[in-house]
């Protein structure tokens, strides 16, 4: 038998939070043999609804759910955690732009990143989905000075998801024949979804649409996509965001597939232009519990320019929440 693996998950009883925790408890993000004690947390006036959501977990009795503890206080939570789910925050309504929740979540950051900090596994993975989740990432990156900075993440999985599946559409594919797509740059409506790289079925993507549909379809609708999921449903992504929660945590450790590679925001360190100090969206390959950013990939000027604008968006949040980190 397995020792328990601890995942914290904050935001527990929210949107994303209600999907996310019961895949968790399943095996669905570490295995159908590693036995998982939960750690939920929420704000005071949560804690009615999350015991709800404890009793529906009890109510599964999954039999990878060891144990599971429900608390509003941080440093009960995250206390020997080796991962962290930070999906805790205020998502936007209609008609906000991310930007709009900068200051009003920033604070949560580096108050959890000081809380990770004091009582944490010192290996502890961390993923912020929370918006802005790079931002965010980094902020409680900086206010964790003794933890592995390397390991501090945030979600580019679903627009790397939400890549795949219009990919496969436009193409009469299915998303498991393609290949190799990246996210670059931040989870926002400046992100970069670059296709240059990508294989269907073993052909260049970019040899089996045209110019025209990447540029000014493809691109926008994925960058656009939270937008649309929001005027649709009223409420952000929830199912699918807890979704791919679970491919980003599940690939970091148990390894990507071989000849494929997936996007993780992972702190900068130069690659590919992208000076150290953000944490910005890159193609990964991971095995052995590690990610390495892929090397080599060849950028033209089409390329270059928007995964510099991206880069300029996440300088200019950094700026805005400077006496945080
Ligand atoms: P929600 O409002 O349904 O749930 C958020 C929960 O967080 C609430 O239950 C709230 O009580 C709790 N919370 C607030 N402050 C907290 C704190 N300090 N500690 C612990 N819990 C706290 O929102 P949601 O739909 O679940 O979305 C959560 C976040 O995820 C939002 O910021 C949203 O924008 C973001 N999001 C990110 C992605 C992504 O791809 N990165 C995708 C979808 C949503
Ligand atoms: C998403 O991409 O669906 C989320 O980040 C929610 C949002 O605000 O767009």
């Amino acid at each position: 038998m397995k020792k328990p693996v601890n995942v914290a998950i904050t935001g527990a009883a929210g949107q994303i939070g209600y999907a996310l925790a019961f895949r968790v408890a399943s095996g669905a993000m570490l295995g159908p043999d590693q036995p998982i004690n939960l750690h939920l947390l929420e704000i005071t006036p949560a804690l009615n609804a999350l015991q709800g959501v404890v009793m529906e977990l009890n109510d599964c009795a999954f039999p990878t759910l060891n144990k599971i503890v429900a608390t509003d206080d941080a440093k009960v939570a995250f206390k020997d955690c080796d991962v962290a789910l930070l999906v805790g925050a205020r998502p936007r309504g209609p008609g906000m732009e991310r930007k709009d929740l900068l200051l009003a979540n920033a604070q949560i950051f580096s108050a959890q990143g000081k809380a990770l900090d004091a009582v944490a596994n010192r290996n502890v993975r961390v993923l912020v989905v929370g918006n802005p989740a790079n931002t965010n990432a980094l902020i409680a990156q900086r206010n964790a000075p003794g933890l592995n900075p390397r390991n501090f993440t945030a979600m580019v999985r679903l627009d790397h998801n939400r890549a795949l599946s219009q990919l496969a559409e436009k193409t009469g594919s299915h998303s498991t024949q393609i290949k190799k797509a990246i996210i670059w740059g931040n989870h926002s409506a400046t992100q970069y979804p670059d296709l240059h790289h990508t294989l269907v079925d073993g052909k260049q993507a970019l040899s089996l649409v045209d110019q025209k549909w990447y540029a000014e379809t493809f691109i926008p609708v994925v960058q656009q996509r939270g937008a649309a999921i929001i005027k649709a449903r009223g409420q952000s992504s929830a199912a699918s965001a807890a979704s791919a929660a679970i491919d980003h945590i599940r690939d970091w450790v148990l390894g990507t597939p071989e000849g494929d590679w997936v996007s993780m925001a992972v702190p900068s360190d130069g690659s590919y232009g992208i000076p150290e100090g953000v944490i910005y969206g890159y193609p990964v390959t991971c095995k052995d519990g590690d990610y390495q950013i892929v090397q080599g990939l060849q950028i033209n000027d089409f390329s270059r320019q928007r995964m510099d604008a991206t880069h300029k968006e996440l300088l200019e949040e950094k700026d805005g929440v400077k006496e945080l980190i």
